[in-house]
């Protein structure tokens, strides 16, 4: 990040000579003006980086400080640098206070001082830059989820702010309109179905028929008819003539998932339906022309598969169109948190009289601290059960711990006070013991007291005398 514009103004010639001189010799171009009034005026209708300010702009004329409020109130981004030939605290503050960056005293090290000056302002104009970024990048991806929630509903929502799941938001929104073959790679459980309705719900096709079908889960000779039809009595069995889902995809998007597994001879088949789109139902002689896009999925490596022989190079260029790779869940570890509350959201629309309204920051770090083989449909089903099971309107680290598997669940007597201290005596250790767990009630309940004692199967009373005995009020 290099400053590009920047406004000085100085009264003493000299100053302004050699505050040109460092900035110029950065790279920037310097404007000077004696007068502040006359810099206020020309960032009126000019644009600058950087403004640098002598505090004391000569007698009868207004103070640095007074000319840094005034651009600030009309421009609050941009940075201010005041200059002072002395130098009091209470200089520094005020201009600190007016919203100056930083505040140089006019020295014989003038020179260096403003070199670091200007590198914090770089940086802050760097950072200023990233969160612009930042913030246009979540707007895009908000605005692609709306559209997927408003043509699709929530079912179809790809949620993640990691840049792995940005990147992949982006490939999607860029493919959507292309009607080319796309290719979804990617672990089980990583969301390649979602990312393949994402793709036909925000094409053109959105309200043609989105058709799947899952390849390892027929039999080859089955599958051909599957995906082709049929005519009356192709094979035993075949009592009328069927379509195919070629056919029932006409006009819209088919779905080939898992297509790993398939034989050479069959994946040579697909390969002539993408290229002509143009196939003979099984037993037919009919040639039929359709007009489907193809999405395709698998979660084995394709490129080990052609190298091994078991995957036709010529079908995965062109399924390759386009390859959207989704990262395992444990490679976008930041997604967790976002997922998380998304599932419970979820959840909580689809069952009526779940108690859980919110995840506890150590619940989250709990769900952080597994690394889900099975990726995102995992992590679902660890936060729905989690939530299932849970008591309080708080998800707790224990709740999470009980819907973790075993080895993954830290076992909750490791979080008990005391549990393994066999030297304190009895007394104390069920104090602390009930102590936590009066805690954990209100924890569960918000701080709720009422119904921490209800959780709990006290009277009230009983639970005050409690409370005060342990001091359980929030710290
Ligand atoms: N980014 C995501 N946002 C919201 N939900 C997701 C996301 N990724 C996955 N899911 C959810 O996780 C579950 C698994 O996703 P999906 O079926 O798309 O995975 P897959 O990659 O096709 O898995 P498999 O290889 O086992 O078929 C689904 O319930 C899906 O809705
Ligand atoms: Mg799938």
């Amino acid at each position: 990040m290099t400053i590009g514009t920047i406004v000085c103004v100085d009264d003493q010639a000299e100053v302004r000579r050699l505050l040109a001189d460092v900035f110029r010799g950065r790279g920037g171009s310097v404007v000077s003006f004696d007068d502040g009034e006359d810099a206020i005026t020309w960032l009126a209708t000019n644009d600058a980086d950087l403004a640098v300010l002598d505090l004391d702009l000569g007698p009868g004329r207004r103070s640095g400080i007074e000319i840094c409020r005034a651009i600030r109130a009309r421009l609050p981004d941009l940075p201010i640098i005041i200059l002072t030939g002395h130098g009091t605290i209470d200089d520094a503050v005020a201009a600190v206070k007016a919203g100056a960056v930083d505040f140089i005293t006019k020295d014989p090290y003038l020179e260096d001082k403003l070199e670091i000056s200007v590198e914090k302002v770089e940086r802050i104009l760097q950072h200023a830059l990233d969160r612009k970024r930042l913030e246009e990048e979540n707007r895009e991806l908000r605005a692609t989820n709306e559209r997927l929630r408003k043509a699709a509903g929530r079912r179809w929502q790809i949620v993640g702010d990691s840049p792995a799941m940005r990147q992949v938001m982006t490939k999607i929104e860029k493919v959507a309109p292309v009607p080319r073959p796309v290719l979804v790679l990617g672990p089980r459980g990583t969301g390649k179905e979602l990312v393949a309705r994402a793709v036909h719900t925000l094409s053109p096709r959105a309200s043609e028929p989105y058709i799947t079908i899952n390849c390892a889960a027929v039999a080859e000779s089955l599958l051909e008819s599957e995906l082709f039809g049929h005519e009356e009595g192709a094979f035993t069995g075949a009592t009328k003539q069927k379509e195919g889902k070629f056919e029932l995809a006409d006009g819209g998007t088919l779905f080939l998932d898992e297509i790993g597994n398939m034989s050479l001879e069959f994946q040579a088949k697909i390969l002539r339906v993408l290229e002509y789109q143009r196939f003979e139902r099984v037993a037919g002689s009919l040639s039929i022309q359709v007009n489907v896009r193809v999405i395709a999925a698998t979660n084995l490596d394709l490129k080990q598969a052609m190298i091994d022989g078991k995957f036709r190079p010529d079908l995965y260029d062109r399924l390759a169109f386009e390859v959207i790779n989704l990262p395992s869940l444990a490679q976008r570890m930041q997604d967790v948190p976002v997922l998380a509350a998304h599932f419970l959201a979820r959840f909580r629309q689809e069952v009526a009289g779940i108690s859980v309204k919110e995840i506890s920051a150590d619940a989250l770090d709990r769900f952080a601290s597994y690394d889900y083989p099975g990726n995102v449909r995992e992590l679902k089903n660890i936060v729905e059960r989690a939530v299932y099971m849970a008591q309080g309107e708080v998800l707790t680290a224990a709740d999470v711990d009980a819907a973790l598997p075993p080895e993954a669940a830290q076992t909750s007597a490791a979080a008990l006070p005391f549990a393994d201290d066999v030297r304190l005596p009895l007394p104390e250790r069920v104090d602390a013991f009930e102590a936590w767990l009066c805690k954990d009630a209100l924890e569960r309940t918000r701080y709720k007291q009422k119904e921490a004692a209800a959780l709990l199967g006290l009277s009230y009373d009983q639970f005050r005398q409690r409370y005060r005995k342990y001091g359980l009020g929030k710290d």
